[in-house]
């Protein structure tokens, strides 16, 4: 059965008998926390979708793209920080759930906007969300306060996809950020790093190779390493080398001569992977630890620290975000950030990863979707997801 997708209801009257109308919503939510594919379910349910049956302060937006990371699932299992926002949701048959929508990231287009409290927004402006947890991004539409909403400036859009501007705000603005905070890299400096094939392992190599600093970069062994040791130099890695061919003499040797300090190490593996790496760091260099996919602790022998002084410092993006409230010197240097890697991108200077295409119907049966959301939010080897919005 094909759908309308957007399914209005009958004519509501409210108690001063004015007409509100709704439209019908999917998103994928979850009531409990657990396994991605197992506890997420997409549901319809009705949103309003006219200026004055919207809250004050409320505005309707459209999502046009969102994209699953690691972040994401773990929120979903339970493990993240950030909580999703749980709400009582009303389902188009009536029945009520109190469950949250997955997603933290993605870009929406508002459709209408509430007759009061809201300023500076209008239908057809492109809007993220401020923080994460500030609503689930894997659905049709959502309901959003527009106080917690970026807009993003109409002359950022050209040139790019929004996919682009979906995935923006995590991965390529905490490369962004750690090339810049963590130490005063020169020219001819060199980073090393693992998960170097990573949505921020990527945007790591591109930005260094914007800025004239060269990258080393660690990836598990696999099949197909040519190709990605090639896919990656083709982005600007200066070298690609597998975990285990760290502990090789040859290697070794190679990052000994370099020439020049490896002052970073950026890691989001841990474990064993994490120490070999770290043995490359040039004294009094810096490791900024900003992921844990090993599900490893990270460890440093004591001779690093006292011989070498080699510091151990961590990164949380969200942390970076938090202390924009209230301080518009930094709320400046996100948008100049963000602006900054939107012109890379127009300019072909730098490329959002590879990334899956989850096309969300809403004309598709419901079933279709539930198989698309459970693929897309599941672990796994593969390319990550994204999901765009007919
Ligand atoms: N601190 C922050 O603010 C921040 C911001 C963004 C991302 N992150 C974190 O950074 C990490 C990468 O995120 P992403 O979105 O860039 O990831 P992604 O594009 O999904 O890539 C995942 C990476 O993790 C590697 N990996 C997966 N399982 C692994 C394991 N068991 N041992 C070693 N490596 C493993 C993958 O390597 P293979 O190709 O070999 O599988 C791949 O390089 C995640 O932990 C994420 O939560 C943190």
């Amino acid at each position: 059965m094909v759908r309308s997708p957007l399914v209005r209801s009958p004519l509501v009257r409210s108690p001063v008998l004015r007409c509100r109308r709704a439209l019908t919503a999917q998103a994928a939510v979850y009531t409990e926390t657990g396994s991605p594919p197992d506890v997420v379910r997409v549901i319809e349910r009705e949103l309003p979708d006219t200026a004055d049956s919207l809250g004050a302060g409320q505005v309707l937006v459209r999502m046009l793209a969102a994209p699953v990371n690691p972040s994401d699932l773990n929120q979903i299992e339970g493990t993240y920080p950030v909580r999703g926002r749980f709400a009582s949701m009303t389902l188009r048959d009536g029945s009520e759930i109190s469950g949250a929508v997955g997603g933290n990231e993605g870009v929406g287009e508002i459709v209408a906007v509430a007759t009061r409290g809201v300023s500076g927004m209008q239908p057809g402006d492109w809007v993220i969300p401020r923080r994460a947890g500030e609503f689930g991004t894997w659905c049709t539409h959502t309901v959003a306060s527009a106080s917690g909403l970026h807009v993003v400036p109409r002359a950022w859009r050209e040139g790019v996809r929004a996919t682009d501007v979906a995935c923006l705000k995590v991965n390529p603005s905490t490369a962004y950020r750690m090339l810049r905070d963590f130490a005063e890299l020169r020219a001819g400096d060199y980073v090393i790093q693992n998960g170097a094939n990573s949505g921020v392992g990527r945007a790591v190599i591109q930005l260094a190779r914007h800025w004239g600093f060269r990258t080393i970069n660690v990836v598990r062994d696999r099949p197909q390493l040519a190709a990605l040791q090639q896919e990656l130099r083709g982005l600007g890695a200066d070298i690609v080398v597998t975990d285990r061919q760290l502990g090789d003499e040859g290697v070794k040797q190679q990052l000994r001569s370099l020439g020049a300090p490896i002052r970073l190490g950026f890691n989001c593996v841990g474990g064993r992977a994490t120490l070999q790496m770290t043995k490359h760091i040039s004294a009094g260099g810096t490791l900024v630890s900003y992921g844990g996919m090993s599900r490893q602790p990270v460890t440093m022998p004591t001779s690093l620290l006292l011989f070498r002084d080699i510091c151990a410092r961590g990164f949380w993006m969200n942390r970076w975000y938090a202390g924009c409230e209230g301080d518009p010197a930094r709320e400046a240097a996100a948008a100049a950030m963000w602006q900054d890697i939107l012109r890379l991108v127009r300019e072909g200077a730098f490329s959002t990863q590879p990334l899956a295409e989850a096309r969300w119907s809403a004309t598709a049966p419901l079933a279709d979707t539930q198989g698309l959301v459970a693929r897309a939010a599941a672990w796994g080897p593969g390319a990550k997801h994204v999901f765009t919005f007919d």
